[in-house]
């Protein structure tokens, strides 16, 4: 079978992963037994380019209960998990992944997927999509996006006329950006910064650049563990609610100076800089949440310190004038390198959106535009729905007078 792993011996280890994560996703696990039995998805070609970790596996192992052949590659060359993949591969899914990728055996890595003509495309940051177009890709019936920065990339698409099949923006689901990037990445933020800097949170001046959902998350979570937390922002609306939701709103020009750890939150490039760097002080952390490695500009770091010291196992220290940096994961994303990515409970919100948006594809792709979708509002309630009855949880229904009431003021 094609694929490319580490170690093929790691597959006990991954499942005992997979089986951790399996049990803390119902959501999936519902999907698969309302419809293994029509198989929806039988011998269709998935490609999916997502962040190999167990939450991926319990996806991957789903869509291949429904019939499904996987492909799989990595969303970044240092997120893999090699047990995963292992285990992942010895079931038949065609990984094309390890941990220490280089740029080169990243790219490899994406081609592979794309050569094995994937019918729908599910992706991560939007690599898998653009490889996609630079060659035939005629057998596509549409694809899937995880992330912020992915769907981005593909409105840039959509906007210059090059977008060549439709593809429904994951990331925009309510059961998606408001769980995930929120307390999904706030938390697994500072479980990466933890596990490799082991520092007291409490009593830091905490500098978060971005109040998207992934900021508001990590801020939250750093109010809560006893830092002071400044928020940085371009949007005057964003700077405005992270101020009354009660933070401190700064210039990174003069938080930097304050921070004991900056975390970059924004999706966009060259954040913090030399003009900052010089500024902050002796033994200051820098961390990135954001999807692409180019929010912290460790290219001056590296270019101006040519031998970092690995003090810790991804935390490297810099020299800047006379003070020392440390930059986590190498600018990468800190929540996937430095630890497992976000928990399991909350992909299987994210994840369940992709199994549906899928199978909403495989049934509906003749009738969708090659434009960027959003995800249908009845999949999104059902994820919501099947969370909260996994919790046990009941809501109210409108009453038969509540309905007409609605109606009536709406007319
Ligand atoms: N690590 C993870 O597991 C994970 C999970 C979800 C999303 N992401 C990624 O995190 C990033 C942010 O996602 P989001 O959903 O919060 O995005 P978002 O677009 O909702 O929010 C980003 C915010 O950053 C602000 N911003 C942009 N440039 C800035 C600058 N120079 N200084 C300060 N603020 C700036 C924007 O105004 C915006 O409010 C994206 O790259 C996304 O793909 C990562």
């Amino acid at each position: 079978m094609p694929g490319r792993i580490a170690d093929v011996r790691l597959a006990e280890k991954g499942r005992l992963s997979f089986e951790w994560a399996t049990a803390r996703m119902p959501i999936l696990g519902k999907i698969v037994s309302e419809n293994k039995h029509s198989r929806p998805l039988a011998g269709m070609r998935l490609g999916f380019c997502l962040h190999v970790t167990k939450e991926t596996s319990v996806l991957a192992m789903s869509a291949k209960a429904l019939g499904a052949e996987v492909a799989l590659c990595s969303a970044n060359p240092l997120s893999a998990k090699n047990d995963i993949a292992a285990y992942l591969y010895s079931h038949g899914i065609r990984v094309f992944a390890w941990r220490g990728e280089t740029r080169k055996d990243y790219q490899q890595c994406i081609d592979s997927v794309v050569n094995l003509k994937p019918e729908i495309v599910t992706d991560d940051g939007g690599d898998l999509h653009v490889a996609c177009h630079k060659v035939g890709r005629e057998q596509i019936l549409g694809g899937t996006e995880e992330t912020t920065s992915g769907v981005k990339r593909l409105l840039g698409l959509q906007s210059a006329g090059k977008l060549a099949y439709p593809v429904i923006a994951v990331n925009n689901a309510r059961t998606k950006h408001l769980f995930d990037n929120r307390y999904g990445t706030g938390q697994s933020t500072f479980d990466g910064i933890l596990r490799a800097t082991s520092v007291l949170i409490a009593g830091k001046q905490i500098v978060v650049c971005g109040y998207g959902g992934v900021g508001k998350g990590v801020a939250a979570r750093a109010r809560g563990m006893g830092a002071s937390v400044a928020v940085t922002e371009v949007d005057p609306v964003r700077a405005l609610e992270a101020k009354m939701d009660g933070f401190s709103i700064a210039r990174l020009a003069d938080a930097a100076a304050n921070g004991d750890i900056f975390i970059t939150c924004t999706g966009q490039s060259g954040v913090i800089r030399k003009e900052h760097f010089v500024k902050m002080k002796d033994g200051a952390i820098l961390a990135n949440a954001g999807h692409f490695d180019v929010e912290i500009d460790a290219a001056y770091l590296y270019s101006s310190c040519k031998r970092p010291e690995e003090v810790r196992q991804g935390v490297e220290r810099f020299s800047v004038k006379d003070k020392k940096l440390y930059l986590l994961s190498k600018g990468r994303v800190a929540n996937l390198v430095l630890a497992e990515g976000n928990p399991p409970e909350v992909m299987d919100l994210s994840f369940a959106n992709q199994l549906l948006c899928i199978l909403h594809t495989a049934k509906n792709h003749g009738k969708m535009d090659a434009k960027v979708h959003e995800v249908p509002r009845e999949i999104d309630d059902r994820v919501a729905s099947h969370a909260l009855a996994a919790m046990g949880v009941e809501i109210d229904r409108l009453t038969l007078e509540q309905k007409r009431y609605r109606n009536s003021s709406l007319s």
